[in-house]
């Protein structure tokens, strides 16, 4: 019995030895840290409160808080790729859980598994099931999530649509009806911004059309991407389209959000990093100044996606990173950068008192509807396929062929190995 008993206190004491007390691995960690993300301009906050907070645990650690200004991360990860390929790793890169980082850099080896971390923190079962699948594959878990957000979310003014005579609609069809009557106002009806917003709004249009079934199907290669219900989502697409802005192109998401809050336009269809930005940049209250529905046709499903860290190999400070990566998946990292962003932590045992009111809603919503993976925010499709939907995008919105677009998807889903 005294022999286990000093077995025991042996094997705890090396541990203790081991890993450290938090102290001491403050005074052990030096160096550069380089931190490579989209959240470096306007969407900065968030991140900067935990690089303040790693910052105070790790004074030794100099942080380069490096990459390309929000815009779901379209020019960033541009750069990112230029980078990977040369060999020039960050320490850390922001990505999208799901297909984005895996049919890229994990395909090509690129990535570090992450499961000894997990295992070490426990984080298996504190993440939900459905995040759990898209971080992992059978050969490892490949990024760090911070937070689960929802793209397919309308927001509005209801004043101002009160003021309009007009309702939020449930379906796209009801947009329809309503859009002209907008427009004869000089309102309009639906506020859009540069390119990848589009694809945006097209993946919650094609959610309302085909159903999550069929969208789930799409993304296993079991129903193809120029097949009616397809094309007929294009159609849709492009007759929604015609009661949008003319300037869309050059505008940010914010700046087409505003002009929702400026009572320029009735509504525009946003992820919920939205409802944030409108209480926090643009002091507005929520369920008052703004409110918001589920895009028309997505009552009850939640197209969602989530924003993580992944380690590269060889990167140049592995343990200053493996640093990070602990802090994002804590409570405390997971708590101060969500509370700021205005998103549902991935974890789910952060206290809901502290979310914001748009907030509360998307957890309970999260928690009782169909939730899809989004194409557009990586969890659904693969880079390749991405970059080539926006291509086509671009295409569509000069040409307006929706055969000609379903047509072009379906030989970028092949091309991209999602179809056969
Ligand atoms: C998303 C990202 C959000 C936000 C948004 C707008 O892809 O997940 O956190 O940054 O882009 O840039």
């Amino acid at each position: 019995m005294k022999r286990l008993v000093w077995y025991a206190c042996l094997t705890v004491c090396a541990a203790v030895l081991l890993i450290g007390s938090p102290a001491s691995q403050a005074k052990e960690l030096s160096g550069e840290l380089e931190i490579y993300s989209w959240w470096v301009g306007e969407e900065a906050t968030p991140l900067n409160s935990l690089i303040q907070l790693y910052s105070s645990r790790y004074p030794g650690v100099k942080i380069i808080n490096a990459g390309d200004n929000g815009a779901s991360g379209t020019d960033s990860k541009t750069i990112l790729r230029t980078r990977m390929q040369g060999k020039q790793p960050p320490d850390l890169l922001q990505t999208h859980v799901g297909q984005e980082l895996i049919g890229s850099w994990v395909k090509a080896g690129r990535m570090e598994d992450l499961t000894p971390l997990f295992k070490t923190q426990g984080w298996q079962k504190t993440f939900p099931k459905e995040l759990m699948k898209s971080l992992g594959t059978t050969k490892g878990i490949w990024s760090v999530p911070l937070n689960i957000h929802r793209a397919n979310v309308m927001w509005y003014v209801p004043a101002n649509l009160q003021q309009w005579g007009v309702s939020v609609p449930k379906s796209w069809d009801e947009f329809l009806d309503i859009a002209p009557v907008l427009k004869k106002k000089g309102i309009v009806p639906l506020a859009l911004a540069d390119n990848w917003t589009a694809n945006h709004l097209w993946e919650s249009v094609a959610l309302a059309g085909m159903g999550p079934e069929n969208w789930e199907a799409l993304w296993a290669g079991k129903l193809a991407f120029d097949s009616p219900i397809v094309v007929k989502a294009w159609l849709k697409f492009g007759r929604i389209i015609e009661f949008t802005n003319q300037d869309a192109s050059s505008l940010t998401w914010q700046q087409a959000t505003d002009r929702v809050t400026e009572g320029k336009a009735a509504f525009t269809v946003m992820g919920d990093w939205a409802a944030k930005y409108l209480q926090t940049d643009r002091k507005l209250a929520a369920n008052t100044d703004f409110a918001w529905a589920a895009a028309p046709g997505t009552a009850g499903q939640f197209l969602y996606l989530a924003d993580s860290f992944g380690l590269p190999k060889g990167v140049k400070n592995r343990e200053a990173a493996m640093a990070w990566l602990k802090l994002l998946g804590s409570r405390e990292g997971s708590e101060l950068f969500n509370t700021a962003k205005g998103s549902l932590a991935a974890r789910g045992d952060v206290d809901s008192k502290k979310y914001d009111p748009y907030t509360r809603t998307a957890a309970a919503d999260f928690a009782k509807d169909k939730v899809v993976g989004s194409m557009v925010h990586g969890v659904a499709a693969n880079e390749g396929f991405m970059t080539d939907f926006a291509m086509i995008m671009t295409t569509y919105l000069k040409d307006r062929n929706a055969i000609a677009a379903a047509k072009q998807t379906q030989q970028i889903a092949i091309k991209n190995g999602i179809a056969h």
